[in-house]
Parts: structure tokens; C-alpha cells; sequence
């Protein structure tokens, strides 16, 4: 069987960036701990006013191109995933092909182009596209590029006003990939859920403490459906399990409860339990509510285990290390999850060829899906090619009152003026709209 799966990756963050705990935090009268250890968030990546979910997914999608020395000719979808679209006929992919034939030869006519929508996870669906369609036989020889890209803004005072970011991920999804390979076992959790959305507003609507168990419930679905195709999952499968993270603190929770899930009925649990005791069961408990009493107090003790911190810090903690420093990037937040752990093991010279991830990426209104990944052999040449370090150091520091003008320029409803903050140089720029309203862009050398 062919394998089919992500050939490349590359990233555009926006380009300013706002320190949470040292400049958003005492603006807002907030322990700056909220943010560190609470959220587990450093700082967010913001656009510049030249900036938006185009110029982002361009450039990421250019420097994909550049860097694989594909053609046009090389490419038979565009697929863009995106939660904050400003059209609803056009789809934001014929903005970003139209960017990249002002600078590659040739062009994208024979391509099919799309837009997904399933708030984050239409991501991960959109890479799903693309492994059917190349796995039906219909991509003439042809990969698909796939482009997650958003502005995840709030409405300023919102509590998910910690968490906004602005990024864009370009994935190459081919056969015989040089990244990884894709299972064909998926598992879903999906629900008619209302915990966040947007009813065509640019700001989303959110009941966040729902918002986060509707995640829980929904992963914990998914993996159940994932178990049912693919079989048990046990710890030592995976070296690492990278999860949609609109922010580290979430992650944190999907993480616990999924290693209570592995665990239950194994050597580590019976290790486990002259210390914390055995996973409560719900049958033998006579109510509903002494039963979650018990687990929570069991989740509690896990949590605090050597077992399970060490697990952690070995396939959770790793995945987080970009989101803390860039915030929630909606459809591109898990895709970050997996480069950031990717990163890590090139970072400290492990060995991951063959080995396994199993990734979770979850969307509100809601779904979540759950399939497993096998590295492929050129994944460290492809991780050490990015140059995302750089983008992050580069980033340019906003005060408080910058953030605001930043977040009124980027509203649709509000007129603002301010002047750019950075200087663009070898990218695509927003530079105003045409005759039927559309937006334009150029390419800055
Ligand atoms: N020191 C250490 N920790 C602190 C602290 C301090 N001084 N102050 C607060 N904390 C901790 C809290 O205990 C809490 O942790 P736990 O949940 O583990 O208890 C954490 O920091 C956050 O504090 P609050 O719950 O008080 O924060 P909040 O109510 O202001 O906002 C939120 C939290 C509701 C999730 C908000 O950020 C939000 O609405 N976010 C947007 C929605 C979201 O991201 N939901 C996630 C699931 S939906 C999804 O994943 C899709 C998506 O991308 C949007």
C-alpha cells in the first residue's frame, strides 16, 4: 500500500508579538502566573496592518514551494482551512494561488481549490482531502498543498483574549512522504455543540468553561472510536501525542485524562494503585455524583505521580513548546503541536524514525478526530530546514497601546489608521481593496 502523508511543513507566524505575563497581564490587573502557569502561555503572534490570513498562508506556502523547488505544475489542490474567511463565496485558496503565480512560473488552472470549515480541526479535515484524493488515484502524480491559516482574535475583554495568536502552517501532503505517514484508522467525537462560534461575526461568541468540556468529551469520544478500529492504545506506542492546544493549560487536562484512559486495566495501573489506589468504577458506586467524587479525587493523585508527571514530560510537554510562545492558532494549532514535538526530538538527537504519534485535533460546535502517524525517514532534514527560531526571535514587541491600535486595524467593523510597525521585505503584503470590494496584494522584494 502506498503511504500517503506529509512530504514538508513550513510556518508563517505574525509578525508582532505581545508578552502576556509582562505586558498583558498587568494591564488587565492580572497575576502574570495565570498566564505562565495557569494558561501556560508566554506570549501571543499578532499581524501586522499589511498582514491577514492571506499574506500569512502565502508565505508559508511559498517558502514550502522554494524550499521543495516545486512548480505549479507540481501541485493539484490548494486547500485552505480557515475559521476567519471574509468572504462566503470566494474561498480564501484563490487569493493564495493568485499570490504565488505573481511569483512562480506557470500557473494553478488545473488545481482544485477549496476552503474547509469546521473551526479547528477543518485543518486536520483538509489534510484528509488530500490523502483520499491522492489515495482514490486522482492526483495524477500531484501532491496537494494544504494551508491552515488565522487570526485568532477576540473580542477585547472576552476572557479568550489570553489566548489570541496569528499564524499560518503550508503542509505538502504527498506519497511516500518525507515527514509522516498517516493511518488509515481514524476515530471521531462529534456533536451538535454550542460553545463557541461564529454566527457571521468576525469575533467569536464563546462559553469558555463549557467550551473546555465539550474538548474533553469529545477527544475522549474520538479516542474511543479510534480504539475501536485500531485496538487498545498503551503509553509505549506513542512517542508523542500532539492535541489541538488553543492553549498549554488545556492540554494539560486532555493529557491526564487520556493517560487515565491507557492506563485502566494494565501493569501500570495495578503499579499504581499501593500508591493512589485503582481507577473508581462507576459500577460500584451507588450514585452518579459519589462516583465523580471519587475520580476526580483519583485524578487528583495521578496527576501528582512520578508515573505520570514522567510520561508527561516525555510525550505531552514537548508538543507545547511553540503554542506557549505563539498563542492559539485555531486550524493551525495541532499542526504546530506535531512540529514542536518533531523539533524537540531533533533538538536532543533522538531517534524517531518508525515511531509513533498519535495526534488529536478537535474543532468547536464540535469534533474531535484522533488517527496515528508513523515518522518517515527524512523527518530531520525536513524539521532542521525550518526556520522558525528566527521568524519567533525577529518578532516585533508591542506595548499595550500598540496591541490595541493592532486589534482595532484588524477589526472588520472599525476604521482605523496606524502605520505599519515592521518593514515587509521578501513577502506577500495586503495592500487595499479593488472595484468589487476584493482584496489585493503584491509581492515585496
Ligand atoms: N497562578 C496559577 N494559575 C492560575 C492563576 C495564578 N495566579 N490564576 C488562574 N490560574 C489558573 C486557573 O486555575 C485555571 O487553571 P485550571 O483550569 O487548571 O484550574 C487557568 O489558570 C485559567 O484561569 P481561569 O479559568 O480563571 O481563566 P479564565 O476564566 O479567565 O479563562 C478560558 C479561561 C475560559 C478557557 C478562556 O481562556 C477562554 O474563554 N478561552 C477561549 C476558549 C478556549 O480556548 N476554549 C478551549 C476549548 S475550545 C477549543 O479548543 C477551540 C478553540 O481553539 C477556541
Amino acid at each position: 500500500m502506498t503511504a500517503v502523508g506529509i512530504d514538508a511543513i513550513e510556518i508563517w507566524t505574525g509578525k508582532l508579538r505581545l508578552d502576556l505575563p509582562g505586558t498583558f497581564a498587568p494591564f488587565k490587573g492580572e497575576d502574570p502566573e495565570k498566564y505562565t502557569k495557569g494558561l501556560g502561555l508566554e506570549a501571543s503572534s499578532f499581524p501586522d496592518v499589511y498582514e491577514d490570513i492571506v499574506t500569512m498562508g502565502a508565505n508559508a506556502a511559498k517558502r514550502l514551494m522554494d524550499r521543495r523547488g516545486l512548480t505549479p505544475d507540481d501541485v493539484g489542490r490548494i486547500d485552505v482551512a480557515t475559521e476567519s474567511a471574509f468572504d462566503n463565496s470566494k474561498p480564501v485558496s484563490t487569493y493564495i494561488a493568485g499570490c504565488l503565480e505573481q511569483v512562480f512560473d506557470g500557473d494553478f488552472h488545473h488545481a482544485n481549490k477549496g476552503e474547509r470549515k469546521f473551526a479547528c480541526v477543518a485543518g486536520t479535515q483538509s489534510i484528509d482531502d488530500a490523502y483520499n484524493w491522492i489515495k482514490a488515484g486522482r492526483n495524477r502524480g500531484r501532491s496537494a498543498i494544504v494551508v491552515a491559516t488565522d487570526t485568532a482574535l477576540y473580542e477585547r475583554g472576552d476572557p479568550g483574549e489570553a489566548t489570541q495568536g496569528a499564524g499560518a502552517v503550508a503542509m505538502l501532503i504527498s506519497e511516500d512522504p518525507d515527514v509522516v505517514e498517516l493511518s488509515t484508522e481514524q476515530g471521531y467525537g462529534s456533536a451538535d455543540e454550542t460553545d463557541f462560534l461564529k454566527p457571521n461575526q468576525q469575533f467569536p461568541s464563546v462559553d469558555g468553561k463549557r467550551s473546555v468540556q465539550v474538548y474533553l468529551a469529545r477527544m475522549r469520544e474520538a479516542l474511543e472510536d479510534y480504539e475501536s478500529v485500531a485496538g487498545d492504545t498503551h503509553l509505549d506506542d506513542f512517542a508523542y501525542i500532539p492535541f489541538h492546544t488553543p492553549f498549554p493549560g488545556m492540554v494539560r487536562k486532555a493529557g491526564l485524562l487520556g493517560f487515565r484512559h491507557m492506563i485502566r486495566d494494565t501493569e501500570i495501573e495495578a503499579d499504581l494503585a499501593g500508591e493512589i489506589g485503582r481507577q473508581p468504577r462507576e459500577g460500584e458506586f451507588g450514585s452518579r455524583e459519589a462516583y465523580e467524587d471519587a475520580i476526580r479525587e483519583y485524578m487528583d493523585a495521578l496527576k501528582r505521580t512520578e508515573t505520570y508527571q514522567d510520561w508527561y514530560a516525555a510525550a505531552i510537554e514537548p508538543t507545547l513548546t511553540i503554542s506557549r510562545q505563539v498563542g492559539n492558532w485555531y486550524t493551525g494549532s495541532v499542526h504546530i503541536a506535531r512540529v514542536s514535538a518533531l523539533k524537540n526530538a531533533a533538538e536532543t538527537g533522538r531517534g524517531l524514525t518508525g515511531e509513533r504519534l498519535l495526534v488529536g485535533s478537535y474543532g468547536s460546535g464540535a469534533q474531535a478526530e484522533i488517527h496515528a502517524e508513523t515518522v518517515r525517514e527524512g523527518w530531520r532534514d525536513e524539521i532542521g530546514r525550518l526556520g522558525l527560531d528566527e521568524q519567533l526571535a525577529r518578532r516585533y514587541e508591542l506595548s499595550f497601546e500598540e496591541y490595541e491600535q493592532i486589534h482595532d486595524a484588524h477589526n472588520h467593523v472599525k476604521e482605523t489608521e496606524i502605520e505599519e510597525l515592521t518593514q515587509p521585505s521578501g513577502e506577500f503584503v495586503f495592500t487595499g481593496w479593488g472595484r468589487m470590494n476584493e482584496r489585493k496584494y503584491d509581492y515585496i522584494e
